[in-house]
Formats: C-alpha cells, structure tokens, sequence
C-alpha cells in the first residue's frame, strides 16, 4: 500500500502546446525548478472498483468532479499500457483506491496537477515487483496525467525533453543539477483567487493554432541550451534574461491562439513592473515568471530573499507563499 509525496515545480523554460495531445506529448522542450513545498500525499490501495478520496489542507473532504474522476482513471488506464509495453503490468491491481491528501491551499495559484501526478507515478510504480521502474520510466507516467508533472519526479532543475518519434515514451524528464546547486527562493504573489475558466489541457491542445506558435517552437532549443548554461554556471542575469523571455512569449501565445486565453491581470502587469523598478534600483537578483493564470513567481538568490520578500509582502490584497529548491516525488 503504498504512500507517496510529491510537490510542483515552475518553469523557467515553459511548456504550452502538445505535438500529441492522448499522451501530452510537448511540442517543445521545456525546464523548470522543482519546489520543496506545497505538497500532496497520495496513498493507493487494491481495491475492487476505482474510487478517489481527497482531502484538503484541513482534513475536509473535498468532492471530485466527475471531469477529475475521469482524467484521474484515464491516467490509470495509460499507465497499465505503458507498463504493458514494458511488460511490467502484472502487478499493478486491475482497480485501486486512491487517498489524496493536498497541503496545496486553493487559492495560491500553483497548479497541484504536477504535484498529484508526480505522487501518482511513484505509487503506482512501487506496485512493480523485481528491478525497480527508473526515474525516467516513473517520469512518463507522471506525464500521461499532466505534462508538467513529468518534471517533479526530479529534483533541482529538471529538463523535459522530447525524443525522435510519437510514442508513449517520445517525451522524458531528466535532472540537469541536483536541489543543492544552486540555491534560490520562489515568492509567490496570487493577486487573485478566482479560479480559470479554461485550463492547460485544454489550452495545450489549442496552442498550434496562434500565428505565433511555431515561432516559439523554433526558439526553443536556443532557449535552452542558454537555460541550462546559465544554471550550469549560476549567471542569473543570463536565466532572469531567457526566462522572462520565455514567460512573456508564452503569454503571447496563449493571447492569439483561437480562442484566445488572457491569463495575465492588470495586478499581474503592475507588480512585473514595481518588481522591474525596485530591480534596478536595488540591483536585486530577482526574476519573474508566469504560468497559466495571474500569479507572480519572483525567483531570487539568496542575497536578495530579504528585499524580495518585504516588497511581496507590501502587496495590498494578493495571498504570498514561499518554497525552496525542493527533491521532487518519493516513497514516504
Ligand atoms: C503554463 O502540465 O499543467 O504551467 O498536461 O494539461 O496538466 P497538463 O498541463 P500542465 O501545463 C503546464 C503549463 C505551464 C508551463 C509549465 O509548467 O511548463
């Protein structure tokens, strides 16, 4: 029976848009830091129908929509016919029960899928009697339940990477530097709590269709390799120069694809702004990112957490979290 934990991760280099969506497949590489916290404990059990039991912050039981039930089962499914093309599915049970047990409050912005999945993965590959499932076998079926979270199944900065064909398998995760690299923080300002009305699955899917798309596919490589050279060497002018590059060509995407997705808020624009302003006046090491909804990720050094953290906290109406580099999903 057993019991995983797991946390989100952000991008630094962003996914948005599958070449293949029944296996989230990713048009493009992406790369991100996994974070220590929130996280998400998930316990499987055998069980003779598939059932789901989750459970929030403070111990409420939250009811799954029927549209999570199915995503949830249909990841089920795909990870016995991967496992089946590994001739491993033997002991995997024909049906579990799953416990979720979510510290992720509701209203911070981060999306739990990566986090859920992630946790998924390492629970259903723990069924597999003999050699353990690699990292990378676990990574794929944390993929075929949300994309992003192939890459919390590592820890520290880890790279997700598309190779040669269209298989289950054409799409892994690996860590370029371990979680204790490079250190750096991750403030969070939500400015606001309103749930989307469109999310990523649905989004991915229709990416292809902005004018602006395949632009950003090309570009991807070149933003990489500069990704990882600048973690490889700790320039963080060089990653806060390609990541908000990547984030704001995200958005961008995101805006003229059909129809078109604006997640970003006026709130969002200002405090990319006051965040530029104080940058250059305090030459602060701070970087901000943005993924599918209005939440600012400040990511900074060190040196630079104190300052970062006392103008997050100057942000009238906006929820604030904190988390660190963080060691991606484990056994508990
Ligand atoms: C904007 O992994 O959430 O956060 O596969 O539909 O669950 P699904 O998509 P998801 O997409 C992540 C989108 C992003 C960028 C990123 O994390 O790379």
């Amino acid at each position: 029976m057993p019991t995983a934990y797991s946390t989100p991760n952000i991008a630094l280099i962003k996914y948005w848009g599958n070449r293949s969506n029944p296996f989230r497949l990713p048009a493009a590489d992406s790369l991100s830091m996994t974070l220590d916290s929130p996280g998400i404990r998930v316990r499987v059990e055998l069980s003779d129908r598939f059932r789901i039991q989750s459970f929030d912050t403070g111990g409420r039981e939250k009811l799954q929509s029927m549209k999570s039930i199915g995503r949830l089962r249909l990841h089920f499914d795909l990870t016995k016919h991967y496992l089946e093309t590994l001739g491993r599915e033997r002991d995997l049970p024909k049906n579990v029960s799953i416990r979720i047990d979510s510290s992720i409050p509701p209203a911070i912005g981060i999306a739990s899928s990566a986090a859920l999945f992630s946790a998924l993965a390492e629970a259903y590959a723990a069924f597999v009697k003999g050699t353990p499932l690699s990292r990378q076998e676990l990574s794929i079926i944390a993929r075929l339940g949300s994309g992003s979270a192939a890459r919390s199944v590592f820890g520290g900065f880890v790279t997700l990477e598309n190779i040669p064909g269209d298989g289950i398998d054409s799409t892994v995760s690996r860590q370029i530097a371990p979680p204790n690299h490079w250190i750096l923080h991750d403030v969070i300002i939500v400015p606001s709590q309103e749930e989307k009305k469109v999310g990523s699955t649905e989004g991915h899917a229709m990416a292809h269709t902005s004018p602006l798309f395949e632009a950003r596919v090309k570009t991807i490589p070149r933003r990489m390799r500069e990704c990882i050279e600048a973690i490889e060497k700790k320039d963080f002018e060089k990653l806060q120069c390609v990541s908000e590059e990547d984030a704001l060509d995200m958005h961008r995407v995101m805006e003229t694809q059909n129809p078109p997705l604006k997640y970003l808020s006026e709130e969002t624009h200002r405090i990319i702004q006051e965040i530029e302003s104080l940058q250059k006046k305090e030459k602060l090491e701070v970087l901000y990112t943005l993924d599918a909804g209005p939440t600012v990720h400040l990511l900074c050094t060190e040196p630079s957490l104190k300052a970062v953290q006392e103008f997050a906290e100057s942000q009238k109406n906006c929820t604030l979290f904190k988390a660190k580099i963080g060691r991606g999903s484990y056994i508990q």
